[in-house]
């Protein structure tokens, strides 16, 4: 990247924004803005327009009255770092600045952009002025120190207290600010409140700031609209004339007759259900991953063992982990609410056990999918140093490009220590970041790489998009993610491809009795995270 450029991820290079850009921008969006008010359209800034931005920009944009008539213009607002400049021109040209799998994306952008017309990007905060609601969704993020101790992390709030400080210098006072993002509980009152109030009275505004919290549970993947738009949605307000705007504004832009509101009596409530949910999935993750070392040691299939238990009712929400728990969320944002509990709220004592540990525990699986791999080969007779290992699945979850946090990368890591040679195939990701810019990627000295040695090789690495030419030759395949192009795998194709036996690795429950038996028949080594069954299924193929 040069000093003048922000270069999207397809490579078209943006020109960063000139000094003498921003009052022409502003000036033609004023009268952009004032024409639509004229229309009787509500004017919504969203500020950041990443993954959830900017599908929630898109959504309020494609809201219309019973009639059909576009009730709100929305601008996206994103600051022009080198890093994110490039959403902006390709906002306006009408084209998602997020891949999603889902096909709603692409066409919803679209129409806004082009068609409607409802639906505008840009750089400058002074489109602030024009609001009469400003939606916060600016990252949040939370920075580990050490591999699986979260408690040594802290909060990073730069960008979302930067963002709140121009909210602040620019809104009209009557404007609601929602934030979406997810925060450490209290943030809302506690740190958003403050800052903008002070901000006000320096501005010589006495009425109070129009604040809200709404979270989002947005899931990357083919509902990515709907986990938006079609979903329940929690709020609460600072004050009584917060609380009306924002159920007014979220009744207006989300399906709420399908999927009713709950509103909360205060922000802190709202913020602490998003940490919370997300706590709780992470735990129940965390706890199968005892029982699967047990299982793996004492004969015993978890996979089927799950299954067992989810018949009945009541159980049914278990899940396997996998190899690691990736996404943006599960990992960070019990570290969010432990973190609050001592900086924000102000407690010296240590009540959190369960919540860092499932971090911790999740966060540190991925090692023990290396660790099956050497051992695999080591019962083949071959040395992991130098071994060929093929990796399928870069995402951190089955049929989504989403790489952030993912489990594989733990592990690839890991067996990069071990002096393997990593090989990748993903059908949803063409360039895997984390490793191919990790002096930069997610943020300058934050890769994981910094907690393994031998890791620079690791550049290197390139998806490669030809399953069969990915396998050929491999000492190892690790099916880390249950994409669905990996559960039709037949062992006797894969062998041919791979032209010898070879180490399989199942860290998902992906295969099948059948074809763990198939291929211990053609000579490979077979084991799986959780699986502590396949000794027997090798042991009754020897016999016969
Ligand atoms: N991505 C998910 O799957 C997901 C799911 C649920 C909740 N969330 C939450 O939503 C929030 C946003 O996440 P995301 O995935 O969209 O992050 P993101 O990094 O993709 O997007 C944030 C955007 O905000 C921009 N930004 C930062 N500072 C700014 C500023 N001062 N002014 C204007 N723009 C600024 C960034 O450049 C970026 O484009 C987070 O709190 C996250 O926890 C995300």
């Amino acid at each position: 990247m040069s000093d003048n450029y922000s270069v999207s991820p397809e490579g078209e290079k943006y020109p960063l924004p000139k000094p003498e850009d921003y009052s022409l921008e502003f000036e033609s969006l004023k009268k952009r803005a004032e024409e639509e008010r004229a229309k009787g359209r509500e004017i919504v800034v969203v500020m950041g327009v990443g993954f959830v931005g900017a599908v929630m920009a898109a959504i309020v944009a494609d809201t219309t009255d019973k009639d059909g008539n576009p009730t709100k213009f929305v601008i996206g607002m994103q600051r022009p770092s080198e890093r994110s400049f490039w959403k902006i021109p390709l906002l306006n040209k009408g084209i998602s600045p997020v891949k999603a799998e889902d096909p709603e994306v692409e066409p919803m952008i679209k129409r806004c952009v082009l068609d409607k017309q409802t639906l505008i990007a840009t750089f400058t905060y002074e489109v602030l002025s024009l609001a009469d609601v400003v939606v916060v969704d600016v990252q949040c993020d939370y920075l580990k120190e050490d591999l699986g101790n979260v408690r040594t992390g802290r909060v990073d709030m730069e960008a979302l207290e930067s963002s709140l400080g121009v909210i602040a210098e620019y809104i009209p006072p009557s404007a609601l600010v929602l934030i979406e993002t997810t925060v450490a509980p209290g943030t809302t009152e506690q740190v958003a409140y403050p800052l903008i109030k002070k901000i006000f009275k320096k501005r010589g505004i006495k009425s109070e700031p129009l604040l809200a919290h709404s979270y989002e549970r947005v899931m990357p993947g083919r509902d990515y609209v709907a986990s938006i738009r079609d979903f329940w949605r929690v709020c609460a307000g600072v004050n009584d004339e917060s609380r009306e705007k924002v159920e007014k504004f979220l009744n207006e832009v989300l399906n709420t007759e399908k999927f009713p509101l709950t509103v909360m009596d205060k922000p802190i409530e709202s913020e602490t259900a998003k940490i919370v949910e997300n706590s709780f999935r992470a735990t129940l993750l965390a706890f199968m991953d005892e029982w699967s070392l047990f299982a793996e040691r004492n004969g015993v299939d978890l996979i089927k063992v799950m299954k067992a238990i989810k018949v009945r009712p009541t159980h049914n929400n278990m899940i396997f982990p996998g190899p690691g728990i990736g996404g943006y969320c599960l990992p960070k944002d019990g570290g969010l609410g432990v973190w609050a509990y001592k900086h924000i709220l102000g407690f010296e004592d240590d009540i959190f056990k369960l919540t860092p540990m499932a971090i911790d525990i999740n966060d540190t699986r991925g090692l023990h999918a290396a660790q099956l791999t050497r051992d695999a080969l080591r019962n083949m007779g071959l040395p992991i140093a130098a071994a060929e290992i093929l990796v399928l699945g870069a995402a951190y979850r089955e049929d989504v490009g989403d790489t952030r946090y993912s489990g594989s990368e733990v592990t690839i890591r890991k067996l990069a220590e071990m002096g393997a040679e990593i090989r990748v195939h993903d059908p949803y990701v063409q360039h895997w970041w984390e490793f191919e810019n990790q002096d930069v990627f997610p943020g300058v000295g934050h890769s994981k790489a910094r907690f393994f040695r031998n890791q620079e090789k690791l550049k290197d690495i390139r998806i490669e998009p030809d399953m069969n030419k990915a396998l050929e030759g491999v000492g190892a395949v690790i099916l880390a993610v249950r994409h669905e192009p990996y559960l039709e795998l037949n062992p006797d194709d894969v062998v041919k491809a791979i032209g010898q036996p070879a180490a399989i690795i199942d860290c998902f429950g992906i295969l099948d009795d059948d074809k763990i038996r198939r291929y211990i028949e053609l000579g490979c080594e077979v084991k799986g995270l959780g699986r502590g069954h396949i000794k027997r299924i090798k042991d009754s193929v020897q016999k016969t």
